[in-house]
This record gives C-alpha cells, sequence and structure tokens, in this order.
C-alpha cells in the first residue's frame, strides 16, 4: 500500500480553482518533494491530506484511507510539522515534550527515554530546561520536528520545514530529515519552495505550479526529463570566456547560456556538442576543458514554469 495517494483532486474556494485534477502516489520510505511557488496550492494539498479541508473532487488516501480529522487511527500514525511549531512558549523543551508525549498517548514507561532521544536528536539535551520562548528559531524548529516524532508516527508532513532559518540551522534541519528516514524509515511528505533542498533531501519530487502537477518522478528522473545536451566550457580566460558567451547568443545555438568567470555553462538548442566545439575552434577561441554536465533541477523546473509563460519572480 501507497503511503499517499492523491486521485483526481481538485480544490476551489468561492467558486475559484485552487488545484485541479492533482494526482500523485508517496510509496513507504520516500522522501517527497512537493515543490511549487508560493501560492501555488502546497498547504491546501497537505491540510486535505490531514483530513483539515475537504477537497471539492476526488479524493486524498492516507495509509489507503481517507483523511478525516477524527479519526484517531490515522493520526497516531502520522506526524505534523506545519509552519508553526506547535510549541508553548512558557513551556521548557522538556516540558513540551512531556506535554505531547501526554497528549498523544505515549505510555508512561516509554516517555522518559524517548524524550531524552528526541532531545539528543535535536541537538538540545543541554537547553532541555530553558522555556521555548527564548529558543531561537532555528532551535524551535528541531524541538518542533521532534515534537512532531513524539508518538513514532510512520509519515512526517512538513509545511517548509526550513524556510525561515539561517542557512546554518536549514542544513542542521535537513539533516535531521535525512536521517529520519535513513535511520528510522521514515516517509517524510515535504512541502517547499526551495529547490535546492529538493535535490538535497528528496528522493521522488513532484512539481506543482497553476494548480496542477506539471511533472511527477524520482530526481534523477526529474533532471533526464530535460533532455537538452549541456556543457560546461572552462576557457583559459574570462575574455574567451565572455566570446564564447556572445558566439553562442548570437549564433542562437544555446537554448541558455551563463558564464561564471571562466565558465560557461550552455544548454544546447539542436545542435551537436561537437558543432559547438568546431564552431569556438575556428573562431579561435582557447578552450581548456569541455565536460558534460547534468541539469540540475532548477533548470528543468524553471524550463517548466518558462514553457507556460509564468514566471514567478
Ligand atoms: N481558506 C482559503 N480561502 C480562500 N483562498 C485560499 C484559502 N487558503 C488558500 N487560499 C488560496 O489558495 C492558493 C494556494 O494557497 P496555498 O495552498 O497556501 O499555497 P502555498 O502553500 O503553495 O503557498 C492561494 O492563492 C491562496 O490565496
Ligand atoms: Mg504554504
Amino acid at each position: 500500500m501507497n503511503a499517499v495517494e492523491i486521485q483526481g483532486m481538485a480544490k476551489s474556494f468561492n467558486g475559484t480553482a485552487v488545484l485541479d485534477e492533482i494526482n500523485f502516489k508517496v510509496r513507504k520510505g520516500e522522501i517527497f518533494g512537493y515543490l511549487g511557488p508560493n501560492g501555488s496550492g502546497k498547504t491546501t494539498t497537505m491540510r486535505i491530506m490531514l483530513g483539515l479541508l475537504k477537497p471539492t473532487s476526488g479524493k486524498a488516501l492516507i495509509n489507503g484511507k481517507e483523511p478525516d480529522d477524527s479519526n484517531s487511527d490515522l493520526r497516531s500514525r502520522i506526524g505534523v510539522l506545519l509552519e508553526n511549531n506547535g510549541l508553548y512558549e512558557r513551556l521548557s523543551a522538556y516540558q513540551n515534550l512531556l506535554y505531547y508525549a501526554r497528549l498523544y498517548g505515549v505510555p508512561e514507561s516509554d516517555r522518559v527515554e524517548k524524550i531524552e532521544r528526541l532531545l539528543e536528536f535535536a541537538g538540545l539535551s543541554d537547553r532541555r530546561n530553558e522555556k521555548t520562548g527564548r529558543f531561537s528559531t532555528g532551535m524551535k524548529r528541531k524541538l518542533g520536528l521532534a515534537r512532531a516524532m513524539i508518538h513514532d508516527p510512520e509519515i512526517l508532513f512538513l509545511d517548509e520545514p526550513t524556510s525561515g532559518l539561517d542557512p546554518e540551522s536549514r542544513i542542521v534541519v535537513r539533516d535531521l530529515i535525512l536521517r529520519l528516514s535513513e535511520d528510522e524509515g521514515m516517509t517524510v511528505f515535504l512541502n517547499t519552495h526551495d529547490l535546492s533542498e529538493v535535490e538535497k533531501v528528496c528522493s521522488n519530487a513532484a512539481i506543482l505550479e497553476g494548480g496542477r502537477i506539471r511533472a511527477c518522478d524520482t530526481i534523477v528522473g526529474l533532471r533526464k526529463s530535460h533532455d537538452k545536451p549541456v556543457l560546461e566550457i572552462t576557457l583559459v580566460d574570462t575574455g574567451y570566456a565572455e566570446r564564447t558567451l556572445d558566439l553562442l547568443t548570437s549564433q542562437d545555438c544555446a537554448y541558455d547560456c551563463e558564464r561564471d568567470d571562466r565558465r560557461v555553462t550552455v544548454t544546447l538548442n539542436d545542435e551537436s556538442p561537437s558543432t559547438v566545439l568546431a564552431m569556438l575552434v575556428t573562431n579561435g577561441i582557447a578552450v581548456e576543458e569541455v565536460k558534460n554536465a547534468t541539469k540540475s533541477l532548477e533548470a528543468v523546473y524553471l524550463d517548466i514554469v518558462r514553457r507556460r509563460g509564468t514566471t514567478n519572480e
């Protein structure tokens, strides 16, 4: 059975469609990235999956069942971290975890050990007695993640878990998510608008744009779907790099072309890599190295958005 299965789901608010014909599956053990720009409907999808909103049509199945807020069996199997960390600021880190352990019916004999383990996991063992109101945003998020894990859920739903964090905390939180998957076999459904996050953390992803799923695959599969060859050309100096950029752009053989110091990364239109290299040589451009580059997920995403002419910038 799939951890999540969304079938022909649509959602409108006051007659305005926000989601349309949403279909995807999340297999057990996957870290699934639900990627889309702000306002594309990620939180709405998650709220439907959690039974907090009803879809206008179609359905969401979590562990084969339609979610329902009052379904305590389902509630015990899922962990949720929304934008708000769900912490009581006047309680300490330890007291917060204890509160949730009671709320979720964690047996009394297991509580202390579980809380100790989660404080350790979140790197907050030595801050256990401090009120969480004084915690930094990053510490709150780590504790929020620990809090979502208190009842050993099978599936974790995370809504933009690293947004608003500084780069260092972002790395720590991403690392915690990876550990949950690797060490505990947890299934993770992760909303994000951050492509690099999906590349670093997820095994699979769906790209949501304009209320529809535009692509859904493994990360490797998504990269491959962008089938134009990409060359990373290093020139002997920046002058040659400039000229390469001009030449490729003026000859219309570049779908996309970028220069970074002595390196030019070009996504080719229809020309073969050898034709392009021959052209550089004919024009007296001194090439130091050429590599076939894998297209980053970012290019795939931009390609999808551009094709629809709705850049988000
Ligand atoms: N309760 C609501 N009533 C009306 N419109 C809503 C409601 N919730 C979300 N929306 C609209 O639905 C769209 C998608 O929102 P959301 O799911 O929050 O996107 P995301 O999480 O991807 O940023 C937005 O245009 C938002 O304004
Ligand atoms: Mg959102």
